[in-house]
């Protein structure tokens, strides 16, 4: 049967395709998810089906592994043996991860078009693995929906044909506001409960140039307890597996931050309510932060996504404890004059409509 699949595997990429594949699945539209299991604990996975309304996954992969090369020889093959066997008219993904780029290149190889959501990205910093998996599936993608003009620009520079793409705005705008209204009832995790209505300052920090090192990890968050106490307030740390491992069992002695599990989107919108400021690495909460007006300072030494710059409320400090201090004081005590963010109201309708209107596959 004709039908369009949807290849995705990690946190950023079910919360970013939900809109899509919910409007999608409302129009009847045949699907086939493919979940190459990239992320597998709960947490990090099937929470966000459940909260998010959407149909399981038609394909699990179980390609979870611990080096990339690894990783990509479990999902080439898992990804040829369904699409051989079921031929979509398209496939679908989102970002920048090794699934979203081992799903391209597979679709690619059997010669499958493949519409790439968050297209036009560049840190320019080749040390980060998303870079390369950016790059590459932009290059290898039929449809490119650039969240703004900048990356679409980026895009044409790299003699991507402009018939090819699209601006879209970012889907991740359309998870925000349709969630925001149920998340206000939304239960907090216990563990988290005492910092509704108070001010607080929430971190992520999942990126291999922090976290993988060890010395460097526990230096940031001693340094950012110690900037929490002089402003007086509390911090907590949300942990990604892969930081969690880095921490081990050994206690920091922390009296400001506290350092808890991951929780799922519906706590995270409630959490983002009441935050006073966001400290993170994450591509994903540079987003939200903009779209909530929540001030954010980005440790890392870049970011491919400057429109959260502009917008007026992300500083990138790199890991320099004095500047990520410094951005602290002044978001805290100074005033934001915030800009929009992204030109496109609903980008998912916009996306859905493109689809549809390349690759044609009404219901039965
Ligand atoms: C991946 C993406 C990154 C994205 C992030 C979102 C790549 C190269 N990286 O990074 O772009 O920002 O997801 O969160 O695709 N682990 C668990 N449980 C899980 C998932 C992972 O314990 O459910 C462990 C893995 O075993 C591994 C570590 O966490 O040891 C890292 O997982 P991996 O998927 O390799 O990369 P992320 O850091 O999650
Ligand atoms: N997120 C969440 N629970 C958490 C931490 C993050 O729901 O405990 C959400 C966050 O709001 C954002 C997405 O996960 O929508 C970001 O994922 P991540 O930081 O893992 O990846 P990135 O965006 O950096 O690729």
């Amino acid at each position: 049967m004709r039908h369009l699949s949807i290849a995705l595997g990690t946190r950023p990429e079910i919360i970013k395709l939900a809109p899509i594949i919910r409007r999608l699945r409302d129009k009847k539209i045949p699907l086939t998810l493919i979940h190459t299991n990239q992320h597998y604990d709960h947490i990090l996975d099937g929470v966000f089906f459940e909260e998010l309304d959407l149909p399981p996954p038609t394909h699990h992969l179980h390609a979870a592994a611990g080096s990339h090369g690894e990783m990509f020889g479990k999902m080439f093959p898992a990804f040829e043996k369904v699409w051989t066997e079921d031929r979509p008219e398209a496939v679908i993904v989102q970002g920048d991860t090794n699934s979203s780029f081992a799903a391209a290149l597979i679709a690619t190889r059997l010669r499958i078009p493949v519409a790439h959501v968050e297209a036009g990205l560049r840190s320019d910093d080749w040390d980060m693995p998303e870079e390369a998996n950016r790059v590459m599936t932009d290059h290898l993608a039929n449809r490119l929906y650039a969240p703004t003009e900048e990356h679409a620009a980026r895009l044409l520079g790299e003699g991507i044909a402009p018939e090819k793409i699209l601006v879209t705005g970012n889907t991740i705008a359309d998870a925000v506001t349709e969630h925001r209204v149920i998340a206000k009832k939304a239960a907090l995790p216990a563990a988290l409960s005492s910092y509704a209505g108070t001010r607080f300052a929430l971190l992520t920090l999942h990126r291999p140039a922090l976290v993988d090192d060890p010395v460097k990890l526990r230096s940031m968050l001693t340094a950012t307890d110690e900037l929490l106490v002089s402003e007086s307030m509390r911090g907590v740390l949300l942990t990604h597996p892969r930081t969690r491992k880095q921490l081990g069992d050994t206690p920091l002695p922390l009296k400001a931050l506290a350092i808890e599990e991951p929780i799922g989107y519906l706590p995270m919108l409630k959490l983002f309510q009441d935050a006073a400021i966001i400290i993170t690495d994450s591509g994903g909460l540079q987003e939200e932060a903009a779209i909530l007006q929540i001030p954010c300072v980005t440790v890392r030494e870049n970011t491919e996504r400057p429109e959260t710059l502009k917008a007026g409320g992300n500083r990138i400090v790199g890991f320099d404890h004095a500047a990520l201090q410094q951005a602290v004081h002044d978001f805290l005590h100074g005033t934001i004059n915030w800009k929009p963010l992204y030109s496109v109201a609903h980008p998912s309708d916009m996306i859905v409509a493109d689809l549809l209107s390349h690759f044609p596959c009404a219901s039965s």
